[in-house]
C-alpha cells in the first residue's frame, strides 16, 4: 500500500472526503477481491475471517455514506468471485446469498429491533408481539445447492458467485448425507441448500495422508472440504469423508411449510442430515443463552462452527422483510470470538529477537484454531514458562484471537506424560556464535550478548527495519532477507540501501526477474526519504517501539541533533554510573541523560538500555552509515482531525475488533492525542478492548477514565 493510501486507511469513514473515499473504496474492493479469490478459488486464505469481515464492514460503511460508489462491480454486490473454469456452470434458479454478521449482543439486539420496526411498519405488528427466531449453528464449510426433480437428485452445485456456481453433481453423489432419492411426499421441484463440511478427525487424517504422499496439507477443514469437492475425479472425492447439513432451500414449486423450523423437520423426513442443535428462541435473552451454550459446546463438536445463524422463523415475515443486495434482512450470523483448543506441545524452541532477547516458542502439534492452522505459539519468557509450569510433551490449551498471535493458556495437568521435566532455559544463544546469555530488564528477559555481531540478531533487525511500522519496504519479506544475508549482501541497515546497485544481480536470482527486481528497487528508493520517527523505530533500539519512537522524535525533532544528544548521554552516564531516580537524572547525571529520562514513558531502565546500546562497539557507526544513505525528515506532528483529543494521553490495550490497534492509534493521534504504550499517572484515557489485562487493571487502580471499544469509536467519531 502506498503511504498516502495508508494514511487514508487510518481515517474514520465519517471523516473521509469524497476523493479519499473513492480511493479507499477502490483499495478495499481490490483487497476484498483478492481475498475472495484466495478463499474461494484457491482454498488458501491469507487473513483471518475476522480481518476479512473488518474490510467488508469498512467498505459497506463507505458505500452507506457515499452511495454513488456502490457500482455493480463492488464486492458488496458480489458474494464471491466467479467460479474457476474446470466445471460446467450452473445458473442458480434463485440466487444463493450470504449473511450479514453480528459480533456482539448489541449487534443482535439492533438486528431484532430493525426486524421489529420493519414489521411494525409493514404489517402493524404489535409492540408486544413475539418474533420467534430459528437459531442454528453456523457450519464452517461451503454452501451447496441440490436440485431434486420428483424426489430424485438431478444436479448439485457450489455457490460460486451466488448467481452462478459449478456443477459438482458427481462429487456430491459420493456424500452419504446427501440422499440420491428423497423419502415421502416431496415437491416436484425442490432445491435443498446446506453446508458441505469435513469433520475435524477426518481432516486430520486427510492431512496425515497428504503429508505421507508429500502433498501440501490443507489449512483447515473448510479448505479441505472445498478442495475435495472441486476434484475433477469423483473417486478422489469419494475417498474424502465429506458430510452435509441441510438448512435452506432455493427453487420449490410448492412451498409446503410456513416456518424455517418446520422446513428443518421436513428435510429430516426426506432423509437429510439436519443439525439437531437447531432451536427456536423467542427473545433476545433466549438467543443469547443459545449462543452462550453453543459457544461452550463448540470445542467438543466434531466439526467446526464459526457462529450462530438467527433467522426470522415465520416465512411470511421473511418475505415482508426481503433482501438487501447481498444478504437477507431476515437473518444474521452471530460470529464467535477466538476459539480455544487443546494440542500437544512437542518442544520448546528458542527464537532470537532483533535486540537479542531470547524468546521461548511452543512448537505444537498443528491444530486448526478459528480456521487457521497453528503450529507455534509464543511462551514469552522463562517466567511465563515457570508460571504455566509448561513442559515438553504436555497437552496445552491454546487460543488465537483475530490478528493476535497464538498463545498458550494453560497446561492440562492430568494429561501430563510421565517423566516430563521442568524446562531448563539455555545458557547460550542458539546462534553459531553461541554467546553466553545474560539476564536483562530486571531479570525477566534473557539476552544474547553478541550484540550487532550475532547473525540471528542481524537478520531480525533487518526484518524489523523493513516492516510496516518502520521503513515499510514492500516486497522484501523475511525469506528474501535471509537469502540476501546468507549471500553476504546485507549485514547492516545501510546495506539495504545498497541493494539497488545490485539490481541486475537480483533480477538474475532464482524466483526473481527484471520486473520484481525493479519493483524492489523502486520500493527501496521510495524510502530513501524517511520521517524521523520511522527512522528511529527502524533502527531497532532495545525497548523502543513505535509509540516511544514517536515520543523521542517529538522531543528531538531532528536525527543529527538526536544522535549527538545520545552520545552526550552515554558520556554522562559513564561518568555517573550510580543508581539514580528519574526525577534527579538531570542533576545527578547530566543534561543529556536528564532530557532523555524526562520523556514520558522513558524511565531510567529504558534510558540505560539505550545508553548501553549506543555504548556498544559498532552501534554509532551502523547508525551513521544508515543515516548517510537517507534523507531524514524532521518530525512533524500530524493533526488532521479537529484536535478534539488534544492534551489527552491515551493507552490502547486488549484486542480492538473494529479497526485494529494501529488504526486506532493513528486515529487518536490524528485527533491530537498523545499515544503511549504503558499506563502511568500521566495517562488520561485508556481504551480497553477484549481481553485487556494488567494495563486496564492499573488504569482502574489509578482511577483513569477507561473506555470500551464501542465507547472509543463513539468518541473518535467512528461509530
Ligand atoms: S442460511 C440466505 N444457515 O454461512 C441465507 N447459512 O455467511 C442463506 N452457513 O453462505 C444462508 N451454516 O455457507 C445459513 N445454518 C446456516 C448456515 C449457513 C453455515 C453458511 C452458508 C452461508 C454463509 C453466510
Amino acid at each position: 500500500m502506498s503511504r498516502a493510501a495508508k494514511l487514508v486507511a487510518a481515517i474514520a469513514v465519517s471523516d473521509l472526503t469524497e476523493r479519499q473515499a473513492r480511493s479507499e473504496h477502490a483499495r478495499l474492493a481490490q483487497e476484498i477481491g483478492r481475498h475472495d479469490k484466495l478463499y474461494h478459488q484457491q482454498d488458501a486464505p491469507e487473513i483471518a475471517d475476522s480481518d476479512y469481515d473488518a474490510l467488508r464492514r469498512r467498505l459497506n460503511e463507505i458505500e452507506t455514506r457515499f452511495p454513488g460508489l456502490s457500482d455493480l462491480a463492488s464486492p458488496s454486490r458480489r458474494v464471491a468471485p466467479p467460479p474457476v473454469e474446470t466445471f460446467a456452470k450452473v445458473v442458480h434458479a434463485k440466487p444463493m446469498l450470504s449473511l450479514d454478521n453480528a459480533f456482539s449482543e448489541a449487534d443482535v439486539t439492533e438486528f431484532v429491533a430493525r426486524v421489529r420496526r420493519a414489521l411494525e411498519r409493514d404489517i402493524e405488528l404489535a409492540a408486544d408481539a413475539e418474533v420467534a427466531l430459528a437459531c442454528e449453528p453456523k457450519i464452517d464449510g461451503l454452501s451447496i445447492s441440490l436440485r431434486y426433480e420428483s424426489g430424485v437428485l438431478v444436479r448439485g452445485a457450489t455457490r460460486g458467485d451466488g448467481a452462478e456456481g459449478e456443477d459438482v453433481t458427481s462429487n456430491l453423489r459420493t456424500i452419504a448425507d446427501i440422499p440420491a432419492k428423497l423419502r415421502g411426499r416431496v415437491p416436484a421441484v425442490l432445491e435443498v441448500r446446506g453446508e458441505a463440511y469435513m469433520e475435524r478427525a477426518a481432516f486430520a487424517e486427510l492431512n496425515a495422508r497428504q503429508a505421507a504422499a508429500d502433498e501440501k496439507p490443507f489449512a483447515n477443514p473448510r479448505n479441505a472440504a472445498a478442495g475435495s469437492l472441486r476434484q475433477l475425479d469423483p473417486t478422489i472425492t469419494a475417498a474424502r469423508p465429506l458430510r452435509f447439513f441441510a438448512y435452506s432451500w432455493g427453487e420449490v414449486d410448492r412451498l409446503g411449510w410456513e416456518r424455517q423450523s418446520e422446513f428443518l423437520e421436513r428435510a429430516a423426513g426426506w432423509g437429510f442430515a439436519v443439525n439437531r442443535r437447531s432451536a427456536v428462541c423467542r427473545s433476545v435473552a433466549e438467543t443469547m443463552a443459545y449462543y452462550a451454550r453453543l459457544g461452550e459446546e463448540r470445542a467438543s463438536l466434531p466439526y467446526d462452527i464459526d457462529g450462530v445463524v438467527y433467522k426470522v422463523d415465520r416465512l411470511d415475515w421473511q418475505e415482508r422483510l426481503g433482501f438487501a443486495s447481498r444478504a437477507p434482512r431476515w437473518a444474521i450470523a452471530h460470529k464467535f470470538p477466538a476459539e480455544q483448543v487443546r494440542t500437544r506441545l512437542r518442544a520448546i524452541s528458542i527464537q532470537v529477537g532483533r535486540t537479542g532477547a531470547l524468546t521461548p516458542v511452543a512448537e505444537l502439534e498443528p491444530v486448526s484454531v478459528g480456521g487457521v492452522m497453528v503450529a507455534r505459539a509464543t511462551l514469552h519468557n522463562a517466567e511465563e514458562i515457570a508460571r504455566l509450569d509448561v513442559r515438553e510433551g504436555d497437552l496445552v490449551t491454546i487460543q488465537r484471537a483475530g490478528d493476535v498471535i497464538p498463545q498458550v493458556l494453560a497446561v492440562v495437568l492430568p494429561e501430563r506424560p510421565r517423566g516430563a521435566r521442568p524446562y531448563a532455559f539455555p545458557e547460550s544463544c542458539p546462534c553459531p556464535l553461541k554467546t553466553p546469555v545474560a539476564a536483562a530488564e530486571g531479570g525477566v528477559v534473557r539476552r544474547c550478548s553478541g550484540g550487532l555481531e550475532c547473525p540471528f540478531q542481524q537478520v531480525e533487525r533487518l526484518r524489523h527495519l523493513v516492516s510496516r511500522q518502520a521503513f515499510d519496504i514492500e516486497g522484501l519479506g523475511g525469506t528474501h532477507i535471509e537469502a540476501f544475508w546468507r549471500d553476504g549482501w546485507i549485514r547492516t541497515p545501510a546495506d539495504l540501501f545498497r541493494l539497488p546497485a545490485r539490481e541486475t544481480e537480483i533480477a538474475a536470482r532464482e524466483g526473481w526477474g527484471e520486473t520484481s527486481a525493479a519493483r524492489l528497487v523502486g520500493a527501496i528508493e521510495a524510502r530513501r526519504t524517511i520521517g524521523f520517527d520511522r527512522f528511529l523505530n527502524g533502527i531497532g533500539i532495545p525497548l523502543i517501539g513505535e509509540a516511544t519512537a514517536r515520543l523521542l522524535a517529538e522531543e528531538y525533532r531532528d536525527a543529527d541533533a538526536w544522535l549527538s544528544e545520545m552520545l552526550a548521554a552515554v558520556a554522562e552516564r559513564a561518568a555517573h554510573p550510580e543508581t539514580i531516580r528519574k526525577e534527579k537524572a538531570a542533576v545527578e547525571v547530566g543534561p543529556a541523560f536528564g532530557r532523555l529520562c524526562n520523556i514520558d514513558q522513558i524511565g531510567v531502565t529504558t534510558a540505560d538500555a539505550m545508553v548501553a546500546f549506543f555504548a556498544e562497539g559498532r552501534t554509532v557507526e551502523v547508525i551513521r552509515d544508515l543515516r548517510g544513505q537517507l534523507t531524514v525528515q524532521p518530525y512533524e506532528r500530524r493533526v488532521i482531525g479537529d484536535g478534539k483529543l488534544k492534551g489527552e494521553v491515551v493507552v490502547f490495550t486488549g484486542e480492538l475488533k473494529t479497526a485494529g490497534r494501529d488504526a486506532a492509534k493513528a486515529r487518536a493521534e490524528a485527533l491530537g492525542a498523545k499515544v503511549t504504550d504503558s499506563v502511568s499517572r500521566k495517562t488520561t484515557l485508556v481504551v480497553a478492548g477484549e481481553k485487556a489485562g494488567s494495563k486496564a487493571r492499573k488504569a482502574a487502580e489509578l482511577g483513569i477514565r477507561t473506555l470500551t471499544e464501542a465507547e472509543w469509536l463513539a468518541l473518535a467519531g467512528e461509530s
